[in-house]
């Protein structure tokens, strides 16, 4: 293990963002709300892009949020220290709320509540080369030396957040419940605006067409790159390193297949086989 991590019922964190005291008010105290907005992801799947997408559909298209408030502050980062706590006293409704956190170790009000939660799955290769390279300019994570060191540690779940099998099946596991809705990252480059519709309808939001086509202009890849409120250069340098690697980075499917070598990809093959072969759900990059 890592010592630049800590431990929580068996899932590392670091502690320059979080702490075991905040996880724990987290996991037993927090009190969800019935019209709470979750944006549930992995780390580096499409996060901060379904942030935009959600902040625009609640204000219905209109831009002026996305361009005058940073996203952390419009869906905070649940398990960042403090953010529980000053979402309790919140009176913005509905909340919209980000996490990575693993299922097993998520609110437990969440449960019986019909609170709501979206789910951003990524092609997990893309989602390691993403990850690889973020890990490389965000404080809280481990520089990895080399993509070989770093697949040890992603396909383990060695690294913050654990393991992208253990999360996807965790929270894959409210498939069929009226509150919880999934998509990968590859139907939203395959379809933006049908997605959105689609999130439109999961949130009971009507939207005319020229909110959609809002919604769907403002989150392009450019747009958002652009956007100094959801393109994190506004923190500072020391936490994000942006000349090592931009935040919006490439924003494309398929970008493993310029880093991997052969090798690392029979061996990511060959556990994403022993994982996920039972799985139920069968996802785009199963198919290629
Ligand atoms: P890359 O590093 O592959 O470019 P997260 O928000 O979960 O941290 O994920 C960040 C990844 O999503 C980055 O991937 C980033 O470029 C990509 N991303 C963010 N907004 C996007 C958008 N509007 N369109 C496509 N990809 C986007």
């Amino acid at each position: 293990m890592s010592d630049i991590y800590y431990n929580y019922k068996g899932t590392l964190f670091s502690p320059v963002a979080t702490s075991a005291e905040d996880l724990s008010f987290v996991e037993n105290e927090f009190q969800v709300l019935d019209d709470d907005i979750f944006n549930i992801t992995y780390p580096k799947s499409g996060t901060s892009w379904m942030i935009e997408i959600l902040s625009l559909i609640l204000k219905n298209g209109d831009p002026t949020w996305i361009k005058t408030v940073p996203n952390w502050e419009r869906a905070p980062w649940l398990e960042i220290v403090g953010c529980a706590k000053n979402l309790q006293l919140s009176k913005e409704r509905p909340r919209l709320i980000t996490s990575h956190l693993p299922r097993h170790i998520f609110t437990k009000t969440f449960e019986g509540s019909n609170a709501k939660v979206i789910y951003t799955i990524r092609d997990p290769k893309d989602t390691a080369v993403s990850l690889y390279y973020f890990s490389k300019m965000y404080v809280c994570y481990k520089d990895p030396n080399s993509i070989d060191d770093f697949l040890k540690d992603y396909l383990v779940g060695n690294l913050s957040r654990g393991s992208w099998f253990s999360h996807v099946k965790g929270w894959m596991k409210l498939m069929g419940q009226d509150n919880f809705m999934f998509h990968t990252y590859e139907d939203l480059q395959k379809d933006l605006r049908g997605s959105v519709m689609k999130i439109c309808k999961f949130l009971g939001k009507e939207l005319d067409d020229k909110a959609v086509d809002s919604v769907v202009a403002n989150v392009s890849f450019e747009n958002m790159k652009e956007n100094n409120m959801s393109n994190f250069t506004r923190l500072p340098n020391h936490f994000m390193d942006l000349d090592k690697s931009p935040f919006m980075r490439k924003g494309i499917v398929g970008d493993w297949k310029n880093h991997f070598t052969v090798a690392q990809n029979e061996y990511f093959d060959k556990i994403y086989k022993a994982e996920m072969q039972d799985f139920p759900v069968k996802f785009p990059w199963d198919e290629s």
